[in-house]
């Protein structure tokens, strides 16, 4: 395996990164067993988490996504649904599928805005937790890693919108990139 330019140490490997996301899944068979789930990911990043952990868990789910922008030039929080879900959650078992949570913001605004829409449950998986960073206090149900204070790319994570496709979690290094 050829690490590209910007990439300074691998914290996860492919295989590591599957294995946890197979015990994860597990762990949603079996809370959720005869049930019908509804996952749903925030574009971009939680896009590569979501298709893996779909592929893993066993019962009946279906998935929709959306998307958030900021505003109010980068103060922490200030986003915004720049692309809603295709479909009502009302009455439904939901997930929450977040690449990471890091100060706990962006989370808490879609857990928020989503249980104004009155899902029968909401609960929160996410691929990385850097508990470290957390600003806003936030109910993580499913982790599959807690990182240090570092960033990282991979696995739908970005830097520049780059180094989402690699399926590995490593620790960036911009000066190299
Ligand atoms: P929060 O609102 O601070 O929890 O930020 C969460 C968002 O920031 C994530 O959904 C990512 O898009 C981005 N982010 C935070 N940390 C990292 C990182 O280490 N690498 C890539 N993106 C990150
Ligand atoms: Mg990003």
């Amino acid at each position: 395996m050829i690490a590209p330019a910007g990439i300074d140490r691998v914290l996860f490997t492919e295989d590591q990164v599957n294995q946890r996301i197979r015990e994860v899944a597990a762990e949603i068979n079996a809370k959720y067993q005869g049930r019908d789930l509804k996952l749903i990911a925030v574009l971009k990043g939680a896009v590569f988490f979501l298709t893996a952990l779909a592929r893993a868990i066993e019962i009946p789910l279906t998935i929709d996504f959306l998307a958030i922008s900021s505003f109010g030039g980068g103060t922490p929080g200030m986003v915004r649904i720049a692309k809603d879900l295709d479909h009502p959650i009302q009455n439904e078992d939901v997930l929450l599928i977040e690449d990471i949570v890091d100060t706990g913001f962006t989370t808490r605004y879609l857990l928020q805005n989503l249980a104004g829409r009155q899902p029968r449950s909401l609960g929160i998986c996410t691929l990385l937790d850097r508990t470290v960073r957390r600003i806003v206090q936030v109910p993580v149900d499913y982790r599959c890693f807690e990182i240090p204070d570092r960033f990282v790319v991979g696995c739908g994570l970005d830097y520049k919108q780059h180094y989402r496709n690699l399926g590995y979690i490593a620790v960036m290094d911009p000066e190299k990139s």
